[in-house]
């Protein structure tokens, strides 16, 4: 497997979209100690400190049509979970699409991104953020984040970590290229917190609150409003 490591860097999706296109091959994975201008969903920052967590992007090259590209984001989250339980023993939730909380706490950010015209993948850039042995966090976010260190209480070795996900997420990759997302949408269905509850879907324009029922194969939410309409929701910020 290909990593590329870097000691610090403004964003591994930056360099990751980069290298994709000169013709980097799938699996390559860019690692870094330190982001600059680590990017969020929603064109937010995101808090990458030296040292303290793992900040990487992963470069695919799936042949699937741009549609599914969403079904790995949810694939990765099941990769992460399994692997930080793996290595710590600790049991993460998934918040719909792409949030791993843990005690009800932002513990990883997924973002993906693509590179693709309308009927062909050229490359999916999933981006991976994982707060593993930060103490605290700035005053913004010091109520909504914590790190693998804060929740077991010791320092965790970040390679193994990493290692652990990258292995799941190889198994798990495999598996959606030969018996495609269903076995995946299972798994992931089973640590989500968002499904079967009442929630507020915001989006930039407006907010639908409602009942959140599952998700389609493409990884999007279906929320029914109190008038029992069901309402697509492909890109929002969930709260209950
Ligand atoms: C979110 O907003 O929840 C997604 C956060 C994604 C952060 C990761 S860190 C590695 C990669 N490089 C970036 O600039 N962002 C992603």
């Amino acid at each position: 497997k290909n990593v590329v490591y870097e000691q610090s860097v403004s964003s591994t999706q930056e360099i990751a979209h980069r290298i994709a296109s000169d013709g980097a091959e799938e699996g390559t994975v860019i690692v870094a100690d330190e982001q600059l201008g680590g990017k969020g969903r929603l064109g937010r920052p995101w808090f990458s400190p030296i040292g303290s967590g793992i900040w990487m992007s992963l470069i695919l090259k799936p042949k699937i049509p741009p549609q599914q590209a969403p079904q790995l984001t949810l694939l990765t989250a099941v990769a992460v979970i399994r692997g930080i339980k793996e290595q710590t023993g600790l049991h993460c939730d998934i918040k719909w699409p792409n949030d791993i909380l843990l005690n009800g706490k932002k513990l990883v950010g997924i973002l993906t991104e693509m590179q693709a015209d309308p009927d062909q993948i050229h490359s999916v850039i999933i981006g991976i953020g994982i707060n593993v042995n930060q103490d605290f966090f700035p005053e913004e976010i010091k109520e909504i984040a914590t790190s693998l260190k804060i929740e077991k209480g010791e320092e965790i070795n970040r390679a193994s970590v990493m290692q652990s996900i990258m292995v799941q997420f190889e198994q798990l990759y495999e598996l959606f290229l030969d018996e495609g997302f269903l076995p995946i949408k299972h798994m992931w269905e089973a640590h989500a917190i968002t499904i079967g509850r009442r929630i507020t879907a915001r989006t930039i324009t407006n907010s639908i609150q409602g009942y959140a029922k599952g998700i389609t194969d493409d990884g999007v939410l279906l929320l029914e409003d109190d008038l029992g309409t069901i309402h697509k929701i492909y890109s929002a910020d969930i709260e209950f």
